[in-house]
């Protein structure tokens, strides 16, 4: 992708950063965030002459100005914590849902080529048919995954109604660099990174056996962008299509920093899943493939990531 104009809501957070970085090279990037998880520093070059930030709520700003020019649209602006989403349902559904609404609004009305939704394997909640099909049904468990959920219709619903081009993207697992280690999505990995780094005892609930499939936010990035140069409007998984337990993951992790350290194994989470593994067939309608046998060089980037931030 070159020479576009580019809007990345969300953009100064752990993976619209990611986008942004990439993308910037040879477009015209505006980034709207509000600060609340995101941070400048994750931007290798915030003051590159192409990029405009635009540090506003989502909720307040001018959609229709703010996607006037726009050729592409990367949408991952989020309250980003099913936690959060459970205490604040209403404040959850009107930066997830109302929001994307008018941003899908203002997209049709100045004819933005193509809107990429970051969604989530939560909407699957805790379906066991593994591996996990776009065609199943949905089965939201918080108001953060029925947030999403309710984007995707919404979604096809402006297709069907505008024309307006769309791929949303159900993230699985996403680790890599610059992920917040209290964020809540696979936050196994920055957890057992950052203890062992610190040399205190990581923590597994329940006995470790439960599976995983984990993918890197540098994949992510390359489904974004393959996603906004395909024809396709729909669903995908974004997903290794391997399963992981956090007992193996652990033991990579250990053997990668050189510990010795055991794990401290706690009563199993209630709501957490056992299993979770995608099917990543559909990822070719977007051009993309993910090669999972990169997965231990990509965790030791991440290593090193951590170590130079702890
Ligand atoms: N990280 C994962 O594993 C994962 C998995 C599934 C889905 N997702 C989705 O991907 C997207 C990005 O996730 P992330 O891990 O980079 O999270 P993140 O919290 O790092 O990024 C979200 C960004 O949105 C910004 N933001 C939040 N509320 C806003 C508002 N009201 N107005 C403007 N900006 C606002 C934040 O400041 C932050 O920079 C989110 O939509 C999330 O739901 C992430």
């Amino acid at each position: 992708m070159r020479d576009k104009n580019i809007l990345i809501t969300g953009g100064l957070g752990f993976i619209g950063s990611h986008i942004a970085n990439t993308l910037l090279e040879n477009n015209n990037i505006v980034i709207l965030d509000n600060l609340t998880t995101g941070n400048i520093n994750n931007l290798n070059n915030p003051d590159n002459e192409n990029l405009k930030i635009v540090k506003e709520d989502i909720r307040n700003i001018n959609l229709d100005d703010l996607t006037s020019d726009i050729d592409y649209v990367f949408h991952l602006a989020a309250m980003a914590s099913v936690p959060l989403s459970i205490d604040k349902p209403v404040e959850c559904s009107d930066i997830n849902l109302n929001a994307t609404i008018k941003l899908l609004e203002s997209c049709v009305k100045n004819d933005v080529e193509k809107i990429i939704f970051s969604s989530s394997s939560s909407v699957y909640g805790p379906n066991k048919n593994m591996p996990l099909k776009e065609s199943e049904q949905p089965m939201p468990k918080s108001p953060y995954a029925a947030s999403k959920a309710s984007c995707e219709l919404y979604l096809k619903a402006f297709n069907d109604s505008y024309g307006l081009n769309y791929t949303a993207l159900r993230y699985f697992n996403v680790f890599g660099p610059g992920q917040d280690k209290n964020s809540q999505y696979a936050a196994v990995i920055p957890n057992f990174i950052s203890s062992i780094l610190e040399g205190v005892q990581p923590e597994i609930y329940g006995d470790g056996e439960q599976t995983r499939d984990f993918v890197y936010v540098k994949d992510v990035v390359k489904a974004n962008i393959n996603a906004a140069e395909s024809d396709y409007n729909g669903i995908v998984n974004v997903a290794s299509g391997e399963k992981l337990s956090v007992n193996q993951l652990y033991e990579i992790i250990k053997t990668t920093l050189n510990s010795d350290l055991e794990p401290e194994y706690l009563p199993e989470r209630q709501g957490d899943i056992k299993h979770s593994l995608a099917d990543v067939s559909n990822m070719i309608k977007i051009n993309c493939k993910i090669d999972s046998k990169d997965f231990e060089s990509q965790l030791i980037e991440t290593v090193n990531w951590f170590k130079t931030i702890l």
